[in-house]
């Protein structure tokens, strides 16, 4: 069935919220800070933010996921712009992740660090880091400490270490990371850039699977997070991330 939630989630601008102007904001940072030469970008998907950075910048990139058909849809547009030479994609297990130590100037994860947690994520990642490395990271964290039932129901279930983002700050601090900045997505990263597309997959998948009811209940829960999306966007959110190991 994981199959229905790729196809769900494939042909997508991208497969998280965000918005390239962030990603371009939290770059011009790093770059204000040192000459960047090698990035990591780890659960790249489709690799809507690795091929935004290999064309804002003249880094290496090596883009990072577990879903070989991401990474292809990835090196079918380098081939197409010709920037092969400069973005390589790798197919490996985040929580696992077997690449040179000490190499990259910046580890970069949009939307994906929650899968291997948060805390995991900051203390397992920061050995691939050159010494006083940077991290860029997107994350979701609650903006409210009241989130309604319904809405902390279901994100307790699909992301249980979801944390505010004052306790987000705390846990960078405490893994021994100095936080250069920090801001916020706005309803529009999630909306126009992700769910918007992603529930017309949606809407086309459940025409496709209409007799088939296991199908049906993961392409409902995808639509059931869309429409808590548009209930409660006030609640929570995503946040970036630019922080710099102190090590
Ligand atoms: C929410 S998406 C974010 C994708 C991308 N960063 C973006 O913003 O569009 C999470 C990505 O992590 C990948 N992923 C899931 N589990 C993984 C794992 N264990 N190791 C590597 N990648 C994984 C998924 O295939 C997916 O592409």
């Amino acid at each position: 069935m994981n199959e229905i939630f790729y196809e769900v989630f494939s042909n997508l601008p991208r497969q998280g919220p965000g918005d390239i102007m962030l990603t371009i904001k939290a770059l011009n940072i790093i770059k204000q800070e040192i000459n960047i030469e090698q990035i990591l970008d780890v659960g790249c998907g489709s690799g809507f933010q690795a091929i935004a950075i290999a064309l804002n910048s003249s880094a290496e990139i090596t883009a990072v996921d577990n879903y070989q058909p991401f990474l292809d849809e990835i090196n079918k547009q380098l081939v197409e712009m010709g920037i092969n030479d400069r973005l390589k994609t790798v197919c490996q297990n985040m929580n696992s992740l077997d690449l040179p130590l000490g190499k990259y100037d910046v580890i970069w994860s949009e939307g994906s660090i929650y899968i291997t947690g948060f805390e995991n994520g900051l203390n397992n990642w920061r050995k691939f880091l050159k010494p006083k490395g940077f991290m860029v990271i997107s994350d979701a964290n609650w903006f409210k400490s009241n989130p309604p039932d319904e809405l902390k129901d279901f994100w307790k279930n699909e992301y249980p270490g979801m944390m505010t983002v004052e306790e987000n700050k705390k846990l960078i601090k405490k893994c021994g990371y100095e936080i250069i900045d920090s801001f916020s997505l706005s309803a529009n990263g999630w909306m126009n850039n992700y769910y918007y597309p992603l529930e017309k997959n949606v809407y086309k998948a459940r025409k496709k699977y209409i007799n088939n009811s296991e199908a049906l209940n993961i392409i409902n829960g995808v639509q059931i997070e869309i429409d808590l999306f548009k209930k409660y966007a006030d609640y929570y959110g995503y946040m970036f991330y630019v922080i710099q190991s102190k090590k």
